[in-house]
C-alpha cells in the first residue's frame, strides 16, 4: 500500500466517523444540529463575535478549543498538515513577461512553474485562459507548449501575447470535454492545469492516464463543479468510501475564513439575518419545514427594514403574508439563527482542509494506480492562493 493510499484510508476513516460535524448544510438547519450534546450547544453560544473571528482564522487555536468536543480534531489538522512546500528551482524570466498579467496571478505562475522537473517535453496546458502559464513555459523550457481554452477571446487575446513576445505556443480553441479535444492529449508531453476546476482537472488526468502521457501536474480547485449531482470518486481507494458528497460539501474546501472588516460584516449580518428570519416565518406560514431559497437582493433593499425585506422575499416568492405579523418577533429570531449558523460553520472549518486533502489524494491514488509516480505539495504560500496545492505524476517507465 502506497503511503498516500494509506493517508487517504486514515483520513477517510476520521471524516466519516466525524460526519455529524461536517456533512449538513448550516443555513437549512432551524438550530443546532447537535441537539444530543447541549453542552456542546451551549458553549458554541457562549464564544462571543471577536473570539469567533479569532478563531476562524486560526486552525490551531479552532482545533485546541474543539478538543474537548470533537476528539479527532488534533489528528484532522496534523493529516491536513502533510503537505510540505514543493522545492523551489529558481527560473528566471525575461523581463515585461509579467506586463498585463493581475499581481497574484504572475506570482502563483512563476510559483508552479519553479516546482516542475524539467523534463523536456513540449507542454499541452488545459483551461489555459489568456496562456499566462504557457508564457513562462515557453520561454523558461524552451519547449513548444499547446495551449487549450474554451473561450474564443481568450484564445485571441493569448494568441497575440504569444506572437508579440515570439514564443511557440498553439492555441486550440476547444470545449476540454469534447472529444476533439482529446487530439490535443500526447503520450510525449507534460500536461499542466493551473485551478482548473472540478470536472475539467478530473477529465483531464483520466484521458492523460488513458494515453499513458508522459507527466500531468495541476492544483485542483472548485471541487464542486461537477456534471453529476454527487463526487464520483476516481480512486480504488476512494471508490469504496462510505461517504457520498454532495456539491455543497464540495464547497466546504473553499469556504476560507476572509478577514472583512467591520462594515462588510454588519451588513452580511444584516442580509444572512433577514435571510433566516424570513425563511423562519415563510415555514411557519407554509407549514414546512424546508428551507426556501430567495432571490439576490438588491442592497439598498436592506436599508428600508426587515418588515419591507420580507414583502418583497414574499411577493418574489409568491407567498401572501397576513396582515398581523410580528415583524420583530421574526428578526430577532433570524437573529438568533444567524449566530447558531455561523457557530456551526465554525466548527464545519476544521474539516475545510482535511476534506480537501481527502479529494486531493482521490486523485493522487488514481495516478499512481494507473502507474504513475507522484507528489503532492504546496507551490506557494496560501495568502498568494489559498489552492495551492500542486499534484505532480511522472509515468515510473519515463
Ligand atoms: C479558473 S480559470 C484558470 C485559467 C488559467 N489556467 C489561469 O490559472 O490563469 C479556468 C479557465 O477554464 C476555462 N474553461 C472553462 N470551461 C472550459 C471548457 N469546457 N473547456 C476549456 N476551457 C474551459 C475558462 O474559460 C477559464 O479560462
Amino acid at each position: 500500500m502506497s503511503n498516500y493510499v494509506e493517508l487517504f484510508h486514515r483520513l477517510d476513516a476520521l471524516l466519516v466517523s466525524n460526519c455529524q460535524f461536517w456533512q449538513f448544510m448550516p443555513f437549512a438547519e432551524r438550530g443546532f444540529v447537535w441537539q444530543q450534546n447541549p453542552q456542546f450547544c451551549q458553549w458554541l453560544m457562549s464564544i462571543d463575535d471577536s473570539q469567533l473571528q479569532l478563531l476562524s482564522q486560526d486552525i490551531h487555536a479552532l482545533t485546541t478549543a474543539l478538543l474537548p468536543w470533537i476528539k479527532d480534531a488534533e489528528q484532522l489538522t496534523q493529516i491536513a498538515a502533510e503537505v510540505s512546500p514543493l522545492v523551489r528551482t529558481e527560473r528566471s524570466v525575461p523581463q515585461g513577461f509579467e506586463s498585463g498579467i493581475p499581481g497574484r496571478k504572475w506570482q502563483q505562475i512563476t510559483a508552479f512553474n519553479e516546482v516542475l522537473p524539467r523534463l523536456g517535453l513540449p507542454w499541452l496546458e488545459w483551461c489555459a485562459g489568456k496562456g499566462y502559464l504557457g508564457r513562462v513555459l515557453a520561454v523558461s523550457h524552451q519547449q513548444p507548449v499547446t495551449s487549450l481554452e474554451w473561450q474564443q477571446q481568450l484564445c485571441v487575446d493569448g494568441e497575440q501575447a504569444a506572437k508579440q513576445l515570439q514564443l511557440d505556443i498553439n492555441f486550440v480553441h476547444s470545449d476540454a470535454f469534447s472529444i476533439e479535444s482529446d487530439t490535443a492529449i500526447v503520450q510525449q508531453q507534460h500536461a499542466v492545469a493551473l485551478h482548473a476546476c472540478g470536472d475539467l482537472h478530473v477529465s483531464l488526468l483520466q484521458r492523460v492516464a488513458a494515453k499513458k502521457g508522459a507527466a500531468v501536474s495541476i492544483s485542483p480547485c472548485c471541487y464542486h463543479l461537477i456534471r453529476q449531482s454527487h463526487y464520483q470518486p476516481m480512486s480504488a481507494a476512494a471508490k469504496t468510501s462510505a461517504l457520498v458528497l454532495s456539491k455543497h460539501d464540495l464547497r466546504l474546501p473553499l469556504q476560507e475564513t476572509v478577514t472583512a472588516g467591520n462594515r462588510v460584516r454588519q451588513l452580511r449580518f444584516v442580509e444572512v439575518s433577514f435571510r433566516l428570519g424570513f425563511d423562519l416565518l415563510q415555514r411557519e406560514l407554509n407549514q414546512t419545514d424546508t428551507y426556501l431559497a430567495v432571490p439576490n437582493v438588491q442592497k439598498a433593499l436592506l436599508t428600508q427594514g426587515f418588515e419591507a425585506f420580507c414583502q418583497w422575499a414574499a411577493a418574489k416568492k409568491g407567498l401572501d403574508l397576513p396582515l398581523n405579523i410580528d415583524f420583530e418577533y421574526w428578526q430577532r429570531q433570524g437573529e438568533l439563527r444567524f449566530a447558531i449558523t455561523e457557530r456551526m460553520e465554525l466548527v464545519r472549518q476544521l474539516f475545510r482542509r482535511p476534506l480537501e486533502m481527502w479529494l486531493v489524494l482521490d486523485r493522487a491514488c488514481f495516478l499512481e494506480e494507473q502507474g504513475y509516480n507522484v507528489v503532492i505539495g504546496s507551490f506557494c504560500d496560501k495568502p498568494i492562493t489559498p489552492r495551492n496545492v500542486l499534484i505532480h505524476a511522472e509515468r515510473g517507465d519515463l
